[in-house]
């Protein structure tokens, strides 16, 4: 039995997918990609890639295909046509897309005699290939323990569970953190800003603040399990007076507010619901839709 590293195939070679076969060849894996537009496939041929001529080609010559395109849609695209090379092989789908398209495309695959493995990456290009980003998969443990030695080429593979959709889910409950917080900080930086502070003055303080933040999540998480939210470190009341602090500073510095703005409304939503005595975990009562 061959040990060395396995041959793979890369399907889809946008930035992301140039990254993900550049990490493979790195490696040492014999790489076959295939993209829409050949000559993406240039600079990784003459790393060592070897470019299929068709999609059949490309789904024919590995035992694991790695698919990264744009969306669900676009995969199935480039996949139909040559579906008939699929069985045997195991697909890791790392396109973005959501919990139930995880679903489809695991019955689609399967239809076609492919395993099948639902991903999300949770770096930007330069990111992948570091031990230290997370790759997220979910669907059967078999399939992924199988292809783990060589997903650790793209980084560290997290598996969430049997479930197919699990990655995505994951996958957009952390994008709608890092945009909120990301959004949180330019907020935050324009503020400062408007005194001629500087982001990169400004940011490794809000960095250190993050620190500070992630204890919050700790000392929350078991609250929010337990549908039990003592308010004995800080309130929502006392939350919803301090952000109008922000809401002043800001708009006395001509910023858009509407940030913060929608944080009061929650919070006070929340107050409403009885909850101003509350920790403020208590909001996920209100951002579910009930009290
Ligand atoms: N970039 C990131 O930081 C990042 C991070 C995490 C996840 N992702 C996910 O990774 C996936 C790819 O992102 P990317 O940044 O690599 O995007 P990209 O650079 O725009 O590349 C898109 C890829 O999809 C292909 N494609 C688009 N429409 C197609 C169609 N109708 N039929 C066949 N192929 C089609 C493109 O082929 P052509 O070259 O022929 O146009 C190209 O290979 C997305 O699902 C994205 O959400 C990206």
């Amino acid at each position: 039995m061959n040990s060395g590293p396995q041959p793979v195939t890369v399907i889809g070679l946008g930035s992301m997918g140039s990254a993900l076969a550049a990490a493979l060849l790195d490696r040492g894996h014999p790489t076959t990609v295939w993209n829409r537009s050949p000559r993406r496939a240039e600079p990784l041929v003459a790393r060592g890639a070897r470019l299929a001529g068709t999609v059949a080609d490309a789904m024919a010559a590995s035992p694991l295909i790695i698919a990264c395109v744009l969306d669900y849609e676009s995969l199935r695209a480039v996949v139909e046509p040559a579906a008939e090379a699929l069985a045997g092989r195991a697909v890791v789908n790392l396109t973005s897309g959501s919990p139930e398209q995880a679903q489809e495309t695991l019955d689609w695959f399967g239809a076609h005699g492919a395993e099948y493995l639902d991903g999300a990456i949770m770096t930007t290009p330069p990111g992948v290939g570091s031990a230290e980003m997370m790759f997220l998969y979910s669907g059967r443990r078999d399939v992924f323990e199988t292809h783990r030695a060589t997903l650790t080429a793209l980084g560290d593979p997290l598996y969430l569970g049997q479930k197919p959709g699990l990655a995505s889910l994951y996958d957009s409950a952390l994008l709608g953190l890092m945009w909120s917080a990301m959004t949180g900080w330019l907020h935050g930086t324009a503020l400062v800003g408007a005194e001629k502070i500087a982001a990169t003055a400004f940011t490794p303080i809000a960095i250190r603040w993050l620190g500070a933040v992630t204890g919050f999540l700790t000392r929350y998480a078991p609250q929010v399990d337990e549908g039990c939210y003592p308010g004995d470190d800080a309130t929502i009341d006392v939350q919803i007076a301090a952000i109008d602090h922000l809401l002043h500073a800001a708009a006395a510095r001509g910023l858009d507010n509407a940030l913060p703005e929608l944080l009061k409304s929650t919070m006070q939503r929340a107050h409403a619901a009885g909850h101003g005595s509350d920790s403020f975990a208590a909001v996920i009562e209100t951002l579910r839709g009930g009290r």
